[in-house]
C-alpha cells in the first residue's frame, strides 16, 4: 500500500503484467503515470497534425528507467541480493542508485569515462552509489557487468538484459493505450541499447491480447548518426554523439528491436547531432517540455520521415521523451541567452525590455 493518495503505484496498477508475487516488496518512489501531452505547435513545425509527447522525464529520477528499475530492484530484494550492478550511459545508474538507496542495498555503477552528463553523475553520487569510471565505452562496461553478475554472490544485474527491467518498462505502452483509448498509429522513440523499443512493443502486443487496444503502432526508432548500429546493420566500435544517453555501438536487445521494427511495419533511422540539437530547442520552445538531447532524436527523425513520406504526418503520433532536460546542463547551456540587467525600478525594467 502507499500513502500517495490517488497516485497509482506502478507495481500495483500493473500487477497482472509484472512478475510480482506475494513475496515481492512493494517498492515505489512514485514512478509511472507520467503525462501524455498534446504538442500542436511542435507538431505543426514537423508536419504532424496529431502529435503527443509521453513525458518520461516526470519519473522520480527524471527518466523512463524508473519503470523497470523499481521492478528489478524489488525482485533483487526478494531474492536476497546484497547489491545491484549496472553499466550505464547515465540514466540507468541514476535510477539504480536511487532505488537501491530506498531498498537499503548497495549500488555499483560502471560508467564510460568522461561521457556521462553532469546531472546523471551527480544523481548516482548523491544516492551513495559506488561509481566506477571505465576507460572504454558503454559496450565495454556492459561486458564487464555481465561477468560481475555471472559470479553470483548476491549481485544482481539491473541492466535491461534483466527481464524485469523490460517488463516494467512495458507499462508505458499500457498507460498510453489507457490514456488514448487505443494505441496510436506511430510510436517514436530514441534507441540506444534497444531495451525500450523492445519493451514498448511487448506492452502494445500485450494490450491487444488483453483487449485494451485494437491495434499496435508502427514502431519508429531513432539513433544518432554516429551511433547507429541498427541502421547500419553492424556494430559500431567507437560510437560518438552529443546525445550521450544513446552513445551505444552494440545494443544488447538487437534482435528484439529488429523484430519490433519488422513486425510493426516500422523503421529505425538516424539523425545527425545538429538535427538533435535543433529539435531539443524546438521541443522546449514550441512544446514547453525540456528534454535531454536523446529525446530530440525522435522529433528530428519524424520531421525527416514525414517530409520524405515514410511516416504519415496525419496519423496519431506519440513521441517518447525519455529523460529530463536538466540531466545534461552542459549541452543545454547553449540555450542560455543574454541576461538583461536593470535598475531595481519599474522604469529600469521597462528600459531593459525595450517596452
Ligand atoms: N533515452 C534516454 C534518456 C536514455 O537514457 C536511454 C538509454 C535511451 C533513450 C535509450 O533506451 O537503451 O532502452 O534503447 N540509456 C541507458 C542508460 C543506456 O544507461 O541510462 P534503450
Amino acid at each position: 500500500m502507499s500513502a500517495q493518495g490517488a497516485r497509482p503505484v506502478l507495481m500495483e496498477r500493473f500487477r497482472s503484467v509484472l512478475p510480482v508475487t506475494a513475496a515481492t516488496p512493494m517498492l515505489t518512489l512514485g514512478e509511472g503515470a507520467t503525462p501524455l501531452v498534446r504538442a500542436p505547435r511542435l507538431g505543426a513545425s514537423i508536419g504532424a497534425s496529431d502529435l503527443w509527447l509521453k513525458v518520461e522525464g516526470a519519473n522520480p529520477t527524471g527518466s523512463f528507467k524508473d519503470r523497470g528499475m523499481v521492478v528489478a530492484v524489488a525482485k533483487a530484494l526478494e531474492s536476497g541480493a546484497r547489491a545491484v550492478v549496472c553499466a550505464s550511459t547515465g540514466n540507468t545508474s541514476a535510477s539504480a542508485a536511487a532505488y537501491a538507496a530506498a531498498a537499503g542495498i548497495e549500488a555499483v555503477v560502471l560508467l564510460p569515462a568522461g561521457k556521462i552528463a553532469a546531472g546523471k553523475l551527480l544523481q548516482a553520487f548523491a544516492a551513495g552509489a559506488k561509481v566506477i569510471s571505465i576507460r572504454g565505452n558503454f559496450d565495454d562496461a556492459l561486458e564487464i557487468v555481465r561477468e560481475l553478475g555471472a559470479g553470483g554472490g548476491g549481485v544482481e544485474i539491473v541492466n535491461s538484459i534483466n527481464p524485469h527491467r523490460i517488463a516494467g518498462q512495458a507499462t508505458a505502452a499500457h498507460e498510453i493505450v489507457a490514456d488514448l483509448g487505443d494505441a496510436p498509429d506511430v510510436l517514436a522513440l530514441p534507441v540506444g541499447n534497444a531495451g525500450n523499443i523492445s519493451a514498448y512493443w511487448r506492452g502494445f502486443t500485450d494490450a491487444v491480447a488483453a483487449g485494451a487496444a485494437t491495434k499496435r503502432p508502427r514502431m519508429v526508432g531513432l539513433q544518432a548518426a554516429g551511433a547507429a548500429p541498427l541502421v547500419n546493420g553492424a556494430p559500431v566500435s567507437n560510437p560518438e554523439t552529443v546525445a550521450t544517453a544513446i552513445r551505444i555501438g552494440k545494443p544488447a536487445s538487437w534482435d528484439t528491436a529488429i523484430a519490433a521494427r519488422d513486425e510493426s511495419g516500422g523503421l529505425i533511422d538516424s539523425v545527425t547531432d545538429a538535427e538533435i540539437l535543433r529539435a531539443q530547442e524546438e521541443i522546449i520552445r514550441l512544446g514547453g517540455i525540456f528534454v535531454e538531447p536523446a529525446c530530440a532524436a525522435p522529433i528530428a527523425g519524424l520531421r525527416n520521415l514525414i517530409a520524405s513520406g515514410r511516416v504519415d504526418g496525419s496519423g496519431r503520433i506519440v513521441a517518447v521523451m525519455t529523460g529530463f532536460g536538466l540531466k545534461d546542463p552542459e549541452t543545454a547551456s547553449r540555450l542560455i541567452g543574454e541576461i538583461r540587467e536593470a535598475d531595481a525600478t519599474l522604469a529600469g525594467v521597462r528600459t531593459a525590455l525595450g517596452w
